[in-house]
């Protein structure tokens, strides 16, 4: 347990570490406030209905620790968590989650570590959203620390299904009666059905709007 949080000097470099993800949630969060106002600017529309963020406690991170069997060190921590600073993404609709993971892909001083598509590939319980695990350059007086910053990006459906499912994995320890883990598979297809036909239907409405559009500039050409 060389490494064990248990000293004033362990306190101090805790702070630090903690004090970088939040500086990473800074800078990650700037960032995407910055392409989402871009992106209204050149198109007159938000991919991001808005944004969340926050820092894991650290009862949270322990725990997590040692769920993958690791001794609770702050290298360990920095190692293994990958979600310590994690921002949630909630668009309105699924093709905007593409268009933000490829913005966010550009950014030339961000570094994507891995992307987990459970859009495509959902899980077993019917979670669906993007995930990308990147790092961002901290710029401090005298070094530069890359720091890991989970972003989870899904649709406004998905996140009420994710919120609701997270309650009740809680809630009954990950235990949940038969009955309940099927009925919650059922409300993610649910979501997914609601997902696309609102997708469909936003493409139908900016059609005819387009279409209505020409057609005033024709008649004021006449
Ligand atoms: P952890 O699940 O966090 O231990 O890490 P992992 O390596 O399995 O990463 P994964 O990308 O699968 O999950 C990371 C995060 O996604 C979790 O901490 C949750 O916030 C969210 N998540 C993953 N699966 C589910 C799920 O089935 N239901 C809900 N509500 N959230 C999920
Ligand atoms: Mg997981």
């Amino acid at each position: 347990m060389e490494n064990a949080i248990k000293n004033y000097e362990d306190v101090d470099s805790w702070k630090t570490i903690m004090f970088l993800y939040n500086a990473a949630l800074k800078e990650v969060g700037t960032k995407l406030e910055i392409l989402n106002d871009e992106f209204q600017h050149v198109h007159q529309y938000n991919p991001i209905e808005h944004i969340k963020t926050r820092v894991k406690t650290p009862e949270s991170i322990v725990k997590k620790i040692r769920r993958y069997g690791y001794e609770t060190s702050i290298e360990n921590m920095v190692k293994y968590i990958n979600d310590i600073a994690g921002v949630r993404l909630i668009c309105s609709f699924t093709s905007d989650i593409y268009r933000l993971a490829e913005m966010i892909g550009n950014q030339s001083d961000l570094k994507v570590l891995s992307i987990k598509d459970y859009i495509k590939n959902p899980k077993a319980s019917g979670y669906k959203s993007y995930h990308m695990l990147v790092a961002v350059p901290i710029f401090l007086s005298d070094s530069v620390v890359e720091t890991k910053v989970e972003i989870q990006i899904r649709t406004i459906a998905m996140d009420f299904w994710a919120s609701l499912e997270h309650k009740i994995y809680y809630k009954f320890e990950g235990n949940a009666p038969d009955y309940i883990s099927k009925d919650l598979r059922e409300c993610a297809q649910m979501v997914s059905t609601l997902d696309e036909k609102m997708l469909t239907l936003n493409e139908a409405i900016k059609k005819c709007l387009e279409e209505q559009e020409e057609l005033e500039a024709n008649e004021a050409k006449k």
